[in-house]
C-alpha cells in the first residue's frame, strides 16, 4: 500500500503549460508552510523565497534569459528559445524564485530541497509545477541588482533554483523514462 507521499512523488511532473488564473493566497501558504518544512544543512534556514506574480517581471527576465541562450552553443536550449512563444517560466502565473546565503555550506542543497518540496505539496493540491533551473542569466546581467532588489533579495544572496506554479492546463504527461541502471547494492 503506497502512502499519500509516494502517490504525490510518482504523479508529480514537469508541467510546462498553466492556465492564466492565479492561485489563490491559501494555496501559496499552504506550498510556502512546505518550502519552510525542508530539511537544511545545520538547521541553517539561509534561503528566500520571492513569490513572482508580476508578468511584466517575469517577461523581462525571459528577455535577458533568451538573450543568453541565443549568444551561447547550446543548441537544444536555442531551439526552443527560438520558438515565438518560449517563455522561460512556461508563462506561470505564480513563479518562486529561491536564493540563499552565498556563504552558507550546501545552500544549494537547501534550497532544492525547498523547491522539491514545493512541486510536491503543489501536486498534493492539484496544482501544477516546473522547477527551473535556467533563471541564472538574469542574475549576471547587467540589471542584475535591480532585479535582486525587485524581489527582496538579501545581500549576499544569490539566486539558486525558481518554480513554476500554476493551474494545470492539461493532464499531466507520462513520465519520462527512468534509468534504472544507477544503483548499486552493496550487502
Ligand atoms: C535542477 C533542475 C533544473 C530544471 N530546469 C528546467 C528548466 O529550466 N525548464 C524546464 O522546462 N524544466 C526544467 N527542469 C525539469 C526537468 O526537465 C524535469 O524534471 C525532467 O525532465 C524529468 O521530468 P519530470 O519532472 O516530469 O519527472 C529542471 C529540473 C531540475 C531538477
Amino acid at each position: 500500500m503506497m502512502s499519500g507521499v509516494l502517490e504525490v512523488i510518482k504523479k508529480r511532473r514537469s508541467i510546462r503549460a498553466f492556465k492564466s488564473d492565479q492561485i489563490s493566497d491559501e494555496q501559496l501558504q499552504t506550498i510556502l508552510q512546505a518550502a519552510l518544512m525542508a530539511p537544511s544543512a545545520m538547521n541553517q534556514q539561509k534561503w528566500h523565497f520571492s513569490i513572482v506574480q508580476d508578468q511584466d517581471l517575469l517577461g523581462k527576465m525571459v528577455e535577458i534569459i533568451k538573450d543568453s541562450i541565443m549568444k551561447s552553443d547550446n543548441e537544444f536550449l536555442k531551439s526552443k528559445a527560438s520558438n515565438p512563444n518560449y517563455h522561460s517560466f512556461h508563462h506561470a502565473p505564480t513563479v518562486i524564485m529561491i536564493s540563499g546565503d552565498e556563504r552558507a555550506p550546501w545552500i544549494d542543497i537547501d534550497c532544492a530541497m525547498a523547491a522539491q518540496n514545493i512541486a510536491l505539496a503543489a501536486e498534493a493540491l492539484g496544482l501544477g509545477s516546473c522547477i527551473i533551473g535556467s533563471a541564472g542569466p538574469v542574475f549576471v546581467s547587467e540589471q542584475a541588482a535591480r532585479f535582486k532588489e525587485k524581489l527582496g533579495m538579501p545581500e549576499g544572496y544569490k539566486h539558486v533554483i525558481a518554480v513554476s506554479l500554476g493551474y494545470k492546463a492539461g493532464d499531466n504527461p507520462a513520465a519520462p523514462d527512468r534509468n534504472r541502471n544507477v544503483i548499486t547494492y552493496v550487502k
